[in-house]
Parts: C-alpha cells; structure tokens; sequence
C-alpha cells in the first residue's frame, strides 16, 4: 500500500499521529528507526507537535541500521535522531538502545545482537519490533543492505555487518528476516532521487528483486511518499 503527501511536512503529522495511536494501545512499543536524511524532517514535526502527546517513555528505540562511527560524529544515526528528536522529548535514556558504532566493528555488531535479541520481545522465533521504519537509497539500498550485497537479507543472523558500496564504510544492519517479522512496516521515502526506484519495485517493473527494498514484505508494508517521489508512479 502507498500514501502520498503533498510535503513532506503532511507525511511528518500523518506518521505523528500513527505513532501516538500506536504507542496509546500498548503498554510499550518496540521500534527500529530508519537513518539518513529523510527521518529529520519527520522527527522536527514529532518534537514540535508531538513532544507532550505522546508517553515518549513508552518506546523503546532500536535503529534498522548505524553506521560504525561515534554517536557524535556527523554520520551517526543515533546522533541524528538525538538532535532532531531526543534532545525534544522526554524519553527513558534506558530504552534508546543504540549501536556502539564507535566500538571496533565486529564488536559493535555483536554487542547490537545482543541488545536486539535481549530486549525485543520474540515472534516466530525472531526479534518482533511493533514499528519498522525503513529509508531507501537512490540505488534501492534499504537499511543497510545494499543491491551489492543482497545476500546478506537472507542472513539468518540478526543483523549483519556491511559496506558501503562507494565509501566503504562500515555499517551494522538488521537483516530481512528481522525486518520482515516486524508486525507494521513504513517507508519513509522523498524526493525525486528516488522517484525511478520506487515506481520499480512498487509496480514490479523489470529486475526489480535486485533492489534490496523490494524484498520487504508487501502485504505488511506502507509507503508514505511525497510528490516528488512518488512522481513515476503515475505514467503508465
Ligand atoms: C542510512 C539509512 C539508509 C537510508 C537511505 C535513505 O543509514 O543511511 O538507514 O537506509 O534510509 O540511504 O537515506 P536518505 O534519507 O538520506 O535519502
């Protein structure tokens, strides 16, 4: 299923308030958070508009992918959502459970496994998030997984460490059985860079299976995007 937004701003309030109904019909709520660029304009709408609503100390942060940086360095993801986000809202310092990218790799994956399988609650046998909310590259990456290395969606690991496919750098990333147990998928996908890739995968054109974001479980999974990327999808 897909929802366009005329900006990105509506995309932002409709996710706020998913989120608050969300996080009022359970106890606690157990979400992976996507990186890069696109969550910031989602997270300013939450801090300005959702910082009292919703019970922040209710949910418990993961995130879908780090890179293996410091949480201060401009890379970071946690760093990210700890500027645009945390820095706003009252949340339990325990329940942000970030990867330790400034750890030396191997070891950051390992402490992140740990982390994820002792603390989500299981389903079929794997780590269930409530919430999976997912970004796309302009080469359908998502997550960490990127079209060069495909196969590691189908690690039976938890997550696995992967690279760049031009810096090289070092990421930790869940993989497709953990994504694809998650009970509601979101992409979170905006503008025109990715507006050929999502007219792909969603109507299933050519080799779409080798975009990593085409693996993720349809029947589970919304798109919310905004003109701009959802520009294609239109043309016949
Ligand atoms: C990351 C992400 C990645 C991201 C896409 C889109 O760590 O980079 O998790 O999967 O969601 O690359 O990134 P933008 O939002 O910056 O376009």
């Amino acid at each position: 299923m897909k929802k366009i937004f005329n900006s990105k701003e509506e995309l932002a309030y409709y996710f706020g308030d998913l989120l608050l109904k969300a996080s009022q019909e359970k106890p606690e709520l157990y979400i992976a958070l996507s990186g890069g660029s696109t969550p910031k304009a989602i997270f300013e709408v939450l801090a300005k508009d959702y910082a009292k609503s919703i019970d922040w100390t209710k949910i418990r942060f993961f995130w879908g992918d780090e890179r293996c940086v410091a949480p201060d360095d401009t890379e970071s993801n946690f760093g990210m959502t700890r500027e645009y986000l945390f820095d706003h809202v009252k949340t339990r310092g325990v329940n942000i459970f970030r990867v330790k990218g400034e750890l030396e790799p191997k070891k950051a994956l390992e402490d992140y496994i740990e982390q994820v399988d002792d603390n989500v609650p299981k389903a079929n046998g794997l780590p269930q998030f409530d919430i999976m909310l997912l970004g796309m590259g302009d080469d359908g990456h998502t997550a960490s997984i990127f079209p060069h290395q495909i196969k590691l969606w189908n690690s039976s690991a938890t997550c696995e460490l992967a690279q760049h496919p031009v810096s090289g750098q070092n990421r930790v990333t869940l993989t497709g059985s953990v994504i694809n147990n998650s009970q509601r998928i979101f992409f979170l996908v905006t503008g025109s860079s990715k507006a050929e890739k999502v007219d792909k995968i969603i109507n299933q054109k050519g080799n779409y299976t080798q975009y990593p974001a085409a693996l993720v479980d349809t029947n589970k999974t919304v798109w919310l995007l905004d003109n701009d990327a959802a520009r294609e999808l239109s043309n016949k």
